[in-house]
């Protein structure tokens, strides 16, 4: 459930009409909503209720401070990937001891800054990655808490780009080598192991896969106990998918999700976290554009918006679905004729959808992408050099820009012309 609704045959955010934002914002513009952002991390609060746990959220789907700030004041922490995020979450007042560090590539550098400023543990995932941390924290004097990512060789069945824990994938370290690995980390004296990391794939609609993950982190937990190392700490990951399209199938819910938690590794006295991105911001957000054209095509008709792949690449990179909805509610009955939905990039990549049913629309009208709070406004570029798009932030009948439109000064004057040009 979000909170983008049609009211009086205009589509609000909570209750701000979207053509209010837009007439004071321009297009394109991503909004997001406090009311949906909120619900969602509760439900997975709630979903471990009863269990010692920590939400942390995967901030890579959604990394504007405002939002890091609202889920940080609900009690969540952060999942962070690289330097950049970190300062983000810290920016955001979220405090170190519950920021969690993943990732496959972290530099000495976000080791040393985040061990100078506070981290409840690493998630490390190669030896390489053990011995440099192990250096740097004690050329820091102290001791850097981690958590070591096991690959299950698990199929999440999601799509290809995303799929994370299966043995060809670049993630974690084979779950038959975990033995190994964990008895060289604790004889590292610059670390101390506090627990056992997975994490599978994105947009994993079915729990099975995560059922048979976490049914072999239970049974290494036992056999790491039993090897003398105390595992106090599981971190499940991320990856509970979304609804992307109506009247699709509605993946499980984090209810659900929280019960296969507890049936799988409940018993083993651990600490529970989790690292969900998509879930909490997915469908927290929508991308607004324009109609710019209506264009006669050879086989098929164009809608051409303001907005492009630069702005949303996710239909580009993953073939993936965004409903598109017009912002003035179509009057019951009225027909949809299919367009290829496009955006104004010169490559014919640049397209949303194909073949989209969409009511009639003409030049200046509205239209929102649906279910793009996570990985949309984060990926975007300013490929053909259209400056990233703002972000808004709604709660109730408020509304506030969390993230302006830059000009093209400010953009342009991050380029450097050398003086012997
Ligand atoms: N934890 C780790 C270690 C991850 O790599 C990810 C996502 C998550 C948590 C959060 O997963 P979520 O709950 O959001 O599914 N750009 C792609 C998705 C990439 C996901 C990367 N890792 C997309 O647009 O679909």
């Amino acid at each position: 459930m979000d909170h983008f609704l049609y009211r009086d045959g205009q589509l609000h955010a909570e209750d701000v009409p979207i053509a209010r934002i837009a007439a004071e914002v321009g297009t394109p513009f991503y909004c997001y909503s406090t009311a949906t952002l909120t619900r969602h991390f509760k439900l997975f609060d709630a979903a471990l209720a009863g269990m010692d746990h920590l939400v942390c959220f995967a901030m890579k789907s959604l990394s504007n401070v405002a939002v890091l700030k609202l889920l940080g004041d609900l009690g969540a922490g952060m999942d962070v990937v690289s330097g950049g995020e970190y300062a983000r979450a810290r920016a955001a007042g979220i405090p170190g001891d519950r920021i969690v560090f993943s990732g496959v590539g972290k530099t000495r550098e976000e080791m040393r800054h985040a061990l100078e400023h506070g981290i409840r543990q690493f998630n490390v995932e190669s030896e390489p990655e053990i011995d440099l941390l192990n250096r740097v924290a004690t050329e820091l004097g102290t001791v850097a808490p981690i958590a070591i990512r096991v690959n299950p060789d698990v199929d999440a069945a999601t799509h290809e780009k995303i799929a994370t824990g299966r043995k060809q994938d670049k993630f974690g370290i084979p779950i038959d080598r975990a033995r190994e690995v964990y008895a060289h980390a604790a004889s590292c004296e610059g670390l101390r192991v506090v627990g056992i990391d997975v994490h599978i794939g994105s947009q994993l609609t079915a729990l099975a896969p995560f059922e048979a993950a976490y049914g072999k982190i239970a049974e290494l937990t036992r056999t790491l106990r039993d090897d003398g190392h105390e595992i106090s700490r599981l971190d499940l990951g991320g990856g509970l998918g979304i609804p992307y399209s109506r009247g699709n199938d509605i993946p499980p819910q984090p209810a659900e999700y929280g019960e296969l938690i507890r049936r799988t590794v409940g018993d083993l006295g651990c600490e529970i976290e989790i690292e969900p991105g998509r879930l909490i911001s997915g469908n927290a957000g929508i991308l607004v554009a324009s109609v710019l054209y209506l264009k006669k095509g050879y086989d098929r008709d164009f809608v051409i918006l303001d907005a492009a792949m630069n702005d949303l690449i996710r239909p580009a990179m993953y073939g993936a679905h965004h409903d598109l909805v017009p912002i003035e509610e179509p009057a019951p009955g009225t027909e949809a004729e299919p367009h290829d939905i496009v955006g104004p990039v010169c490559e014919s990549g640049d397209t949303f959808a194909k073949a989209r049913p969409v009511p009639p629309l003409r030049p200046d009208d509205l239209v929102a992408f649906r279910s793009a709070g996570a990985y949309a406004a984060v990926m975007s570029s300013e490929y053909n050099s259209r400056p990233l798009v703002p972000e808004v932030l709604v709660s109730g009948d408020q509304f506030a820009v969390i993230r302006r439109r830059p000009t093209f000064d400010e953009m342009i004057a991050r380029d450097i012309v050398p003086e012997w040009l």
